[in-house]
């Protein structure tokens, strides 16, 4: 596999209504590392990821997934190799039960019976969600901490080389948070995160991006990054709350 899984050039995106979203983002991750990425509401990290996977198209620019070129011919390979954890799961979730949810993807790679039972098992346990309970239930009735799960169950079960959560800890309570963060470090994959939780960023994150205004603004270890009172607070952040009283920021 090559070593840079993902490679983002120069990256350009408007919106059909004329809406410059990305003006020049230039991102280079390298296997096995989690980038977090930050900045202020409408700065284009959504739209950065929906071109991961091939969702929208740079109008300039190059993106390489996996060392292939995002073209039609690769498109197969590269959603098997990205997976994307959208923000609000129910854009993602679709079939009646969890089960079934779970199951779509590895069933389209061909998985079936005992192994696909095993597979979407697994993933469920992954994510905290107990398959005896959770099989069965519909996915419309689950509370939202329960959908965000079984979407990145969904996501999982497709065992993808890179994960990209879009602000995965959004509307989460404490607890499901902090189960979220000790999954993300478990995960051993490639994996892209935007966030508003910075202090999450600070657990999950090696390094950090912050954006805006559709460019890359600052891009280093997110320790430094996070530290960076004014740099954060002439873009529209805060300092992580963990952060908050240390004494080179007092
Ligand atoms: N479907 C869309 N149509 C038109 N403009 C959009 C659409 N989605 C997002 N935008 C605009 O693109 C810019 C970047 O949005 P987005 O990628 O969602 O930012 P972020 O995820 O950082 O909040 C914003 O100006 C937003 O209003
Ligand atoms: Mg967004």
């Amino acid at each position: 596999m090559s070593h840079r899984p993902v490679v983002i050039e120069d990256l350009h995106y408007t919106y059909p209504d004329r809406t410059p979203a990305l003006r020049g983002i230039s991102l280079m991750v390298e296997t096995g590392q989690s980038v977090g990425i930050v900045g202020p509401n409408g700065s284009g990290k959504s739209t950065l990821l929906l071109h991961l996977n091939g969702l929208l198209l740079a109008e300039r620019g190059r993106i390489e997934i996996g060392g292939k070129p995002m073209l039609p011919a690769n498109f197969a390979f590269i959603r098997r190799f990205v997976g994307l954890v959208f923000q609000n799961p129910e854009d993602q979730l679709f079939m009646p039960t969890v089960r079934e949810d779970v199951a779509f993807g590895p069933q389209n790679l061909g998985l079936k019976g005992e192994l696909l039972l095993r597979r979407v098992r697994e993933c469920l346990e992954m994510v905290g969600l107990e398959p005896a309970r959770f099989l069965d239930r519909q996915s419309y009735n689950l509370s939202l901490g329960e959908k965000k799960r079984v979407a990145m169950a969904g996501v999982l079960a497709m065992e993808p080389e890179v994960l990209v959560f879009d602000e995965p800890s959004a509307g989460l309570d404490p607890r499901s948070r902090r189960r979220l963060i000790r999954l993300i470090q478990e995960l051993p994959q490639t994996k892209l995160i935007t966030t508003h939780d910075l202090d999450m960023a600070l657990e999950t994150c090696e390094r950090t991006v912050l954006v805006e205004r559709g460019l890359v603004i600052a891009d280093g270890p997110t320790d430094g990054l996070l530290n960076d009172r004014i740099l954060l607070e002439s873009h529209g952040l805060e300092l992580p709350l963990s952060l908050m009283r240390s004494p080179q920021n007092g």
